[in-house]
């Protein structure tokens, strides 16, 4: 099977952990280790941010990043239901309420015209997700933030390595979230980073992420253990370095399959707006006009050719049954619609030209 991610993992990153484990040093008290300071260091570089506060998963950025903006009691946050469970949750453990909205049919980013129907007096903050890589609409989310003085967390755990207008992605939210779980564009296995500009959010993230300490056994505010160890950090290290060569191989694999898919007109193909550029860390189709069962069909027959076609997401946050209980229902027409045609293909850097002919004839011969 081809799966539809793979960690890249070479000598380097084996070496990286093996030098850390002889160390003794597996991680530091206050998460602040040499490793994770250094791996800090070159992501706060690459994301061109003030800070990078790494953590030990995207769901801690994320949660530590709504604790670390601040937000005041019985808040909402606008959010898409199109994306992993994970940005929902965030809001939910931090004591807030998040607030549904549609997305843009052709970028599966959340709309920048539903939010602003969604704003509330308790709204305070938005948080887009740069879904399957592309990133969201942020112009426009920035000047409805700055109208409604709302903040932005924005969930960049797909898009590493993502550009929108000529700088990294994440550059115009006031803190943004990144994920460096096994499938994603670099990985250290589980880990996370936020990123921000803030000095006061860096702050309250670096207390939040280790009980509140600054010192040991003096608590200062409620906190976690969510410290990235120092095996998690030097994976990451390597990691970055590599990322550039990751993401043109990526590029590589969508230009060529882009073209072989052009054949058919049953799909819609991912698109790339000018001002933006995708990580591809999922490329993902639509089945035009197709029923959930039409789009089953050919993914399953996909998965019996051996190749690992997924759905990113079958069922949308809203329709979870906890979510419905507890946030009630939610009218998302274009999320479902999208959740029942889409299905993506790997295109990861281990993916061969090879393959990616064998992915885009099985396709085309399966419509
Ligand atoms: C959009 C999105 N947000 C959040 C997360 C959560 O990250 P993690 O699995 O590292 O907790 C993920 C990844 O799994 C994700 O894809």
């Amino acid at each position: 099977m081809i799966p539809i991610n793979l960690p890249q993992i070479g000598e380097e990153e084996v070496e990286a952990v093996v030098e850390v484990l002889k160390s003794g040093k597996l991680t530091h008290g206050l998460g602040e280790g040499p490793r994770v300071k250094k791996f800090e260091k070159a992501f706060a570089k690459f994301a061109e941010a003030k800070h990078a506060v790494a953590v030990n998963t995207g769901t801690a950025a994320l949660h530590s990043a709504v604790v670390g903006t601040g937000l005041n009691k019985d808040f909402e946050v606008i959010l898409p239901s199109f994306t992993f469970v994970a940005t929902a949750e965030a809001v939910i453990l931090a004591g807030g309420k998040p607030v549904f909205v549609d997305i843009d049919p052709k970028t599966y980013n959340i709309s920048s015209t539903e939010i602003e129907k969604a704003i509330t007096k308790r709204t305070e903050a938005i948080m887009p997700v740069d879904l399957y890589g592309l990133p969201a609409d942020m112009k426009c989310i920035r000047e409805i933030a700055d109208q409604n003085d709302l903040l932005i967390i924005e969930d960049a755990a797909q898009a590493h390595g993502a550009i929108y207008n000529r700088k990294p992605v994440g550059k115009m939210a006031d803190a943004t979230c990144w994920s460096f779980y096994a499938s994603k564009n670099i990985t250290t296995g589980e880990g996370g980073m936020v990123t921000t500009d803030s000095n006061q959010i860096a702050k309250k993230i670096r207390l939040f992420r280790t009980h509140g300490e600054k010192a040991k056994y003096a608590s200062r505010m409620f906190g976690h253990n969510y410290r990235m160890s120092e095996i998690q950090a030097a994976i990451g290290c390597v990691q970055l370095g590599k990322l550039s060569g990751f993401l043109t191989k990526r590029r590589e694999n969508v230009r060529r399959l882009m073209d072989l898919l052009q054949k058919t007109k049953r799909l819609e193909l991912p698109i790339e707006p000018p001002d933006r550029r995708h990580s591809w860390y999922l490329f993902t189709v639509r089945l035009e006009r197709a029923t959930e069962q039409e789009r089953n069909r050919v993914v399953r027959e996909l998965r019996e050719k051996g190749i690992g076609s997924t759905i990113y997401y079958s069922n949308p946050i809203h329709l979870m049954p906890y979510y419905r209980d507890v946030l009630g229902t939610s009218e998302l027409p274009e999320t479902e619609k999208a959740s029942k045609q889409v299905f993506s293909l790997p295109v990861h850097p281990g993916v061969t030209e090879e393959q990616v002919t064998h992915i885009a004839n099985s396709l085309l011969s399966i419509l």
